[in-house]
């Protein structure tokens, strides 16, 4: 909603874009898909915060594709990114729980930031990731492209 996860996708996605003979979709959950699950051979699954769990669209994206890419994908590579204001792990664990399920193998620990918005007036304020946060994002979106070019993933 304001702008912090989605520039940690796109650290992500930089990191990862550079590594030769890897290629990179950045989705936002509503456009994505079914499709797009069983196509692709890891993920990088990003989401905000919100009222103590992963947004409402991230929530639409695995109901619509969970069954369909059940049992499909198994063993394939994940990592989640959480943009949080003040805490960020319920919806890490979320992703975990549907990431389990779907037989997933994590590449790291989920990567929380926190904005440190606490107030109505912060929340909704557009956010400005920090850099040093950015650089962890596009390194981990590297690490995950590596491991798949190599064959570790
Ligand atoms: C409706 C709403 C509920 C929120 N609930 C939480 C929460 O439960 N835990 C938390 O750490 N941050 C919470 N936040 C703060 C957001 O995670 C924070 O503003 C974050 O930067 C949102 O990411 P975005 O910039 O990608 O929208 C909430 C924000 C909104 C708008």
């Amino acid at each position: 909603m304001t702008g912090g996860t989605l520039q940690m996708a796109r650290a992500a996605a930089a990191g990862a874009g550079g590594e030769a003979g890897v290629a990179v979709s950045l989705l936002r959950a509503a456009e994505a898909g079914a499709e797009d699950v069983l196509k692709a051979d890891g993920y990088i699954f990003a989401t905000p915060e919100n009222l103590a769990g992963m947004s409402g669209m991230m929530k639409d994206f695995f109901d619509r594709t969970y069954y369909a890419a059940f049992e499909r994908i198994n063993g394939r590579a994940f990592l989640t990114l959480v943009c949080a204001g003040s805490d960020g792990r319920n919806a890490a664990q979320q992703i975990d729980r549907i990431a389990a399920g779907w037989r997933l193998k994590p590449i790291a620990d989920p990567y929380i930031v926190c904005t440190h918005a606490q107030t109505p007036e912060q929340i909704l304020k557009p956010k400005m990731i920090e850099a040093v946060f950015l650089a962890r994002c596009e390194e981990l979106g590297k690490t995950m492209a590596s491991g798949l070019a190599m064959g570790i993933f």
